[in-house]
């Protein structure tokens, strides 16, 4: 695979049995080796490619698209993070029970604790942090033990090690996994806090990093999906930018009215949602102007959309061939 990020910046994706990484290769000899490599219609292409910036950002994106997912490092002041203060903030003024059990699914580095801290509300909180990659507990544990008048609980490796929950947060981590995982995390979800809370799932509504085999829903294709599976639940969705111009971030909360089925029922809701999903970001990608857009993003969110597409119509066609 093949693409550039500047003008002048060309990249190779290297394949090995352990890992495929992009190396950037500049000089004409590289572009040579394409030409051996593809033939001269290619070579042309990229040499077309080069000299136009928004084949090359969309190409960028492209190319990002081929690496695996990791937790990102937020720096200071991260909007996604003051929005999650916020909502913090806002949930615990509510609330009447003394302290609030919070799960963080997929906790990464445990950044939801740089919330908890800033809506100063830690002392009524439970911390429960749910990671399966150990790689990343000893940072959760360290900013737990940091995190002034917060209760807290050792890292659990799945979400089945859980009891029950006032609030399941599932921060940027469903766009990354396959449809059986994500379904049965939502089940899960919806299983802790039946009966007493809320999930949360807050992502950047436009993956603003290209990862490998992403599929994003937004809060109109969970609605779908649980009308297709017949649900009995209350769900919100609302959408801000991370900053004037910026990238749009959604906040989806969802309230368990019934006790939820098996996640096979979601399954199939899912399933059967699947080509209208499919559709609605198809238009998303063809019809939408994007002129509310600011235009150093239009590319990259252009190229979001494309691949969007593009992994949603493998999954119509993986998911759609299941017998469930
Ligand atoms: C993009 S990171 C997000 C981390 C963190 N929530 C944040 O926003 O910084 C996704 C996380 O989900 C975790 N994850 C992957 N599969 C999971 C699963 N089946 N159950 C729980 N977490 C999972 C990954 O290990 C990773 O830490």
């Amino acid at each position: 695979m093949i693409a550039s990020q500047r003008g002048n910046e060309l990249y190779l994706l290297e394949r090995n049995s352990k890992e495929q990484k992009p190396k950037r290769v500049n000089d004409e000899d590289s572009v040579q080796v394409i030409r051996s490599l593809y033939g001269e219609p290619t070579y042309r292409s990229v040499l077309n490619a080069l000299s136009d910036y928004s084949s090359t950002a969309v190409l960028s994106y492209l190319v990002e698209c081929t690496v695996s997912p990791q937790a990102i490092q937020r720096g200071a002041g991260d909007p996604q993070i003051q929005q999650l203060a916020m909502w913090i903030q806002g949930y615990a003024q509510k609330s009447s029970s003394k302290l609030l059990t919070f799960v963080d699914i997929g906790a990464g580095n445990g950044d939801l604790l740089d919330a908890i801290c800033a809506s100063g509300c830690g002392h009524q909180i439970m911390y429960i942090p749910v990671e399966p990659n150990e790689r990343y507990w000893e940072s959760i544990q360290m900013r737990m033990r940091q995190t002034a008048n917060l209760e807290f609980q050792d890292v659990r490796k799945t979400a089945k090690d859980v009891k029950d929950a006032d609030v399941v947060f599932l921060v940027n981590v469903l766009h990354e996994l396959d449809l059986h995982t994500r379904v049965e995390l939502i089940s899960q979800s919806l299983g802790l806090t039946y009966d007493r809370g809320v999930v949360v799932i807050h992502e950047v509504a436009n993956l603003p990093i290209g990862e490998a085999d992403f599929v994003m829903w937004s809060g109109e294709d969970l609605r779908t999906i649980f009308e297709n599976a017949k649900m009995q639940i209350y769900i919100t969705s609302a959408r801000t930018k991370s900053r004037p111009g910026g990238w749009p971030i959604e906040t989806i909360c969802i309230k368990a009215l019934e006790p939820p089925p098996e996640s096979n029922r979601l399954l199939k809701g899912a399933i059967l949602s699947l080509p209208g999903i499919l559709k609605r970001w198809t238009d998303e990608l063809a019809l939408n102007p994007m002129s509310d857009i600011r235009k150093e993003l239009r590319d990259r969110i252009k190229a979001f959309r494309m691949a969007q597409v593009a992994n949603l119509s493998v999954w119509n066609q993986k998911y759609g061939a299941l017998k469930v």
